[in-house]
């Protein structure tokens, strides 16, 4: 690959807090080695439109601290064509992008790859709240998505509690757990429903009230990942099997907003920083990531096959908070 001289950096899919940070990164990295950096605006659909905004060092000024993405985003079903990825290779030609940051998660990544195999040179950069993309162990947004549902479930937990209440609860992470159960984990959940592992409704919600009650507790709170139901269902057949009125709340987007914290921070513009240093020494088409807490760069194709998987333990450890009450009641 020879010397880049200007690149393009885009977000894509759903924001996520910190995406900012990364974009402001690959700015201020890129024109510290000497590159011109374009914004594309609203993610792949932006690059098809040549939906464009040049990038200076002042333009990414105080976008650190803002939740959202300055660049806008979207989903886009005609970059899902081959005639879409065309015109999108064609204003890379017309802007002379020689690469591309993309920040998002596994459909923007798949998006790439489709990209660089048309020749244009992509990186991608792991932004969503799901934290679900294979090849890191963390993706920028998750953290401060899981504060901001903690804070919103605090506050649920105080009037759940003055009135002895159930609450349950719905939060994001598509089709993935690790938002609820990190949640759940913090909030002190009575019970986490997550898509990753088959749910026995009796056992794992009805008598894990009960033995809470038992324990002497008279407020619950039940977290559900939207991949694993419906809080509603939930609430609905609490209700029918215990004779009590659950209050459900489902958070939905407001997770999704704020300002990111220090983690998102920080992670957003290290992995920004090596996304434009993997152009700068000449290689590209790959996915940055986390592991074990260093930066590493994987190769997209790999990136896309790799599984991550919910720890179950951090499961067993959520159950466990409520073993009191358990032998108590000689369930155990
Ligand atoms: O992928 C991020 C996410 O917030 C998921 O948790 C959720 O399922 C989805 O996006 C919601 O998408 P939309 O913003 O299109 O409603």
């Amino acid at each position: 690959m020879n010397k880049v001289k200007r690149i393009g950096v885009l977000t894509s899919g759903g924001d996520a807090p910190g995406m900012n940070a990364a974009v402001r990164a690959v700015v201020r990295t890129a024109l510290a080695n000497g590159i011109e950096c374009v914004g594309i605006r609203r993610g792949w659909q932006g690059l098809i439109n040549g939906d464009f905004m040049p990038l200076s060092r002042e333009s990414v000024g105080h976008i650190l601290s803002r939740g959202g993405t300055m660049l806008y985003t979207a989903r886009s079903d005609e970059f899902m064509t081959e005639s879409g990825r065309k015109k999108a290779v064609n204003t890379c030609k017309m802007l002379g992008l020689e690469g591309i940051v993309a920040i998002g998660g596994d459909g923007t990544f798949r998006g790439a790859l489709e990209l660089s195999r048309l020749g244009i040179p992509v990186v991608g950069v792991p932004a969503t709240i799901d934290n679900d993309v294979g090849c890191t162990n963390y993706t920028i947004g998750f953290d401060t998505a899981c504060n901001t549902a903690i804070e919103c479930i605090d506050r649920l937990r105080d009037t759940m509690q003055s009135h002895e209440r159930c609450s349950v609860v719905e939060v994001m992470g598509r089709n993935a757990g690790f938002l609820a159960l990190y949640v759940g984990i913090a909030v002190g959940a009575t019970a986490v429903l997550v898509p990753e592992r088959e749910i026995d409704f009796q056992k794992d919600v009805i008598e894990r009230i009960q033995d809470s009650r038992l324990a002497g507790n008279t407020h619950f709170m039940i977290v559900v990942a939207e991949g694993a139901g419906h809080a509603f269902d939930v609430g609905e057949e609490i209700e029918e099997k215990l004779g009590i009125s659950p209050r459900v709340t489902v958070l939905g987007h407001i997770q999704r907003g704020g300002a990111p914290n220090a983690r998102d921070r920080e992670t957003a513009t290290r992995m920004g920083y090596y996304a434009v240093n993997s152009f700068v020494e000449g290689r590209g088409n790959c996915i940055i990531g986390t592991q074990e807490g260093g930066i590493v760069e994987i190769p997209i194709e790999e990136a896309l096959k790799m599984k991550k998987h919910l720890q179950m333990d951090r499961y067993r450890i959520m159950e466990a908070m409520q073993f009191g009450g358990l032998y108590q009641t000689g369930r155990v």
